[in-house]
Parts: C-alpha cells; sequence; structure tokens
C-alpha cells in the first residue's frame, strides 16, 4: 500500500471510475475531480473551510423548493449559467442569441389572444407596446411560433415571487401568443424595471462578501419555439438601464439590448386602449431552423422541470 501524498491523490480519485462507466458522465467527473483537486492545492484550503463550504451547499438545498431554486442562482451569480449558455450559442450560430431562464419559470402561462394586456390591467409603472416579429434565417416569417415570456410587476418582483409586497392574479406579467401567417406578435404590458435577485440566502452571502450588488437590468424573458426550430431562450434588457455592464448574473448580449421609445401620440395611444404617452418596444426574433425539434413545448418543459 501507497500512502497518499498532495500529489497522487487525484489519480487514486480517478482509478476509481469504473470503465463501464457512462462516458459523458467519466468525462464530467475526470474533470470534476482534477479541476477540485488543483483548486483545493491553489487556495490550499483548510478543513474548516471545506466545511464551510459543505454547510453552505447544504443550506442552499435547505433554502430551495418549488417556488425558490437557490442552487440555479449559484450558477448564475457564479457567470457559470451564462458561459454555458455562451457556449450553447455556437451551434444555435444565426439565430437570435440566447440568455439565462432565470429561477422564475412558470410553466402553464395562459395562452392570450394577440394584443392582450399581460399586465392585467395594472396601472403602476409605465404603459408599454411591445411588437415584433418571428422569421427564420432568410428573414422569411413563421407561423405558428409560441411565445412564452414574463416579467416582473412594476414593484420588482414576479407575481408568484415569496416577497411580492401586492397580490397579483396568478399568471400576471406571463402569457403565451402564437403567430400569426405574417410572423408578428405585439401585446400590453408596463415596460420592465431594473430588480435585484433574491439576497436572503446563502447566495447573497458570495455578493455581499466579495463586494458585489445584487441588480438586474431591466428585462423580458422568452421562450420562443416551434417544431422543426431551434427553441430560443432568451431576455431582451431596455437600453436605458444603469445595469447594463454591471448585471448580477451576467445575462447581457448587445444583441438583446432593446430601445423603449416614447410615443406621445394621443391617436396611437387610443389604438392601444391607452390614455396618453406610452412607451414602444420592438424586436425581431431569427428562428434557425432544426428537424430534429419535435415536440418543442414538450421537450422544453421537461428541461425546466429537471431544476426544480
Ligand atoms: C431573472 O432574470 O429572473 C433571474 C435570473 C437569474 C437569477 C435571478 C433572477
Ligand atoms: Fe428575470
Amino acid at each position: 500500500m501507497r500512502d497518499l501524498t498532495e500529489s497522487n491523490v487525484t489519480e487514486a480519485v480517478l482509478d476509481k471510475i469504473a470503465d463501464d462507466t457512462n462516458p459523458r458522465l467519466k468525462e464530467i467527473m475526470t474533470a470534476l475531480i482534477r479541476h477540485t483537486h488543483d483548486f483545493v492545492r491553489e487556495v490550499n484550503l483548510s478543513s474548516d473551510e471545506l466545511l464551510y463550504a459543505a454547510r453552505f451547499i447544504q443550506n442552499v438545498g435547505q433554502i430551495s423548493d418549488d417556488k425558490r431554486e437557490e442552487g440555479v442562482l449559484l450558477g448564475d451569480v457564479l457567470g457559470i449559467t451564462a458561459l454555458c449558455e455562451i457556449l450553447g450559442d455556437r451551434v444555435r450560430v444565426g439565430a437570435t442569441e440566447s440568455s439565462l431562464l432565470g429561477p422564475f419559470y412558470r410553466e402553464g402561462a395562459p395562452a392570450r389572444e394577440m394584443g392582450a394586456d399581460i399586465s392585467h390591467g395594472d396601472e403602476t409603472g409605465e404603459p408599454a407596446y411591445i411588437h415584433g416579429k418571428v422569421v427564420d434565417s432568410d428573414g422569411n416569417p413563421i407561423e405558428g411560433v409560441i411565445l412564452d415570456l414574463w416579467q416582473t410587476t412594476p414593484n420588482m418582483f414576479y407575481e408568484a415571487q415569496v416577497g411580492q409586497p401586492d397580490p397579483y392574479e396568478d399568471y400576471a406579467y406571463r402569457a403565451k401568443f402564437k403567430t400569426g401567417a405574417d410572423g408578428r406578435y405585439w401585446f400590453l404590458s408596463r415596460k420592465p424595471v431594473d430588480y435585484p435577485v433574491p439576497t436572503d440566502g446563502p447566495v447573497g452571502l458570495i455578493l455581499d462578501g466579495t463586494g458585489r450588488h445584487s441588480w438586474r437590468p431591466a428585462h423580458l424573458h422568452y421562450l420562443v419555439y416551434k417544431d422543426g426550430y431551434q427553441t430560443i431562450q432568451t431576455e431582451l434588457f431596455n437600453s436605458d438601464s444603469q445595469y447594463l455592464d454591471s448585471d448580477a448574473v451576467f445575462g447581457v448580449k448587445q444583441s438583446l439590448v432593446v430601445p423603449y421609445t416614447l410615443n406621445d401620440d394621443p391617436a396611437e395611444a387610443a389604438r392601444h386602449g391607452f390614455t396618453g404617452p406610452f412607451y414602444e418596444g420592438h424586436y425581431d426574433f431569427v428562428m434557425k431552423d432544426d428537424a430534429s425539434v419535435v415536440d418543442a413545448e414538450k421537450a422544453y418543459s421537461q428541461r425546466a422541470s429537471m431544476s426544480s
């Protein structure tokens, strides 16, 4: 028997991986073991620090439930989620770029009539008319695309979020719209606002301890899908947000930044059912065809629920 040393302990652990292990699992576990051992050597991690880290991870699990995914948030603030999306964009070249799903996606948003007000008549915040179209790589409109979208209420919380100070109707600020033959979509809402990620759990300790703020630039989340096309999971960010360059979870890409222009034409306002000036946001989504995508909605909901 050989004593374990600082340099041979890594190989000793790697040798334990059975030859018939699933190849992808083997690849991931091998790299995980190598990198974490290198990390421990690099920072000369003490046993007390390791215990602290273990308890931190336990706390991440304990505070999580069906409305709060602290583990997802941990990956987000460490930039790991953003990195995965950036890597994924290598196979999505030519389509609208992706961004984080975030922990507040809810399955089951109601299908609404094109043009509906997703705020359910909320009179707080700033009125907004949001529109655009969905096209393929050649610029042709795509019919029958679902846009499943969600945003915070004007008081900076998602409608079902723990801590939401005012009661909002279930699924307010969430909706599914389906494009017609012209590929267009349009709806009414309130202009998205900047908001902080939750800091009352263990992830807040990381932000606090490393002198980071918790703000995200105002945005609207979208899942855009149709069989035969790659699903787009993205966010569109208000161009006037002060946090575009310092998103707490690193989701911003230049191509996803959208101006909201103030429209004070009374006739236009009346046409949308507004009583005064409103903000107008416009964005066209580009989808990349992919014959392997079938049952896109189900595939996506399975993926989303894996993280809960
Ligand atoms: C969000 O956009 O909802 C979000 C994303 C990552 C962490 C927290 C919130
Ligand atoms: Fe969000």
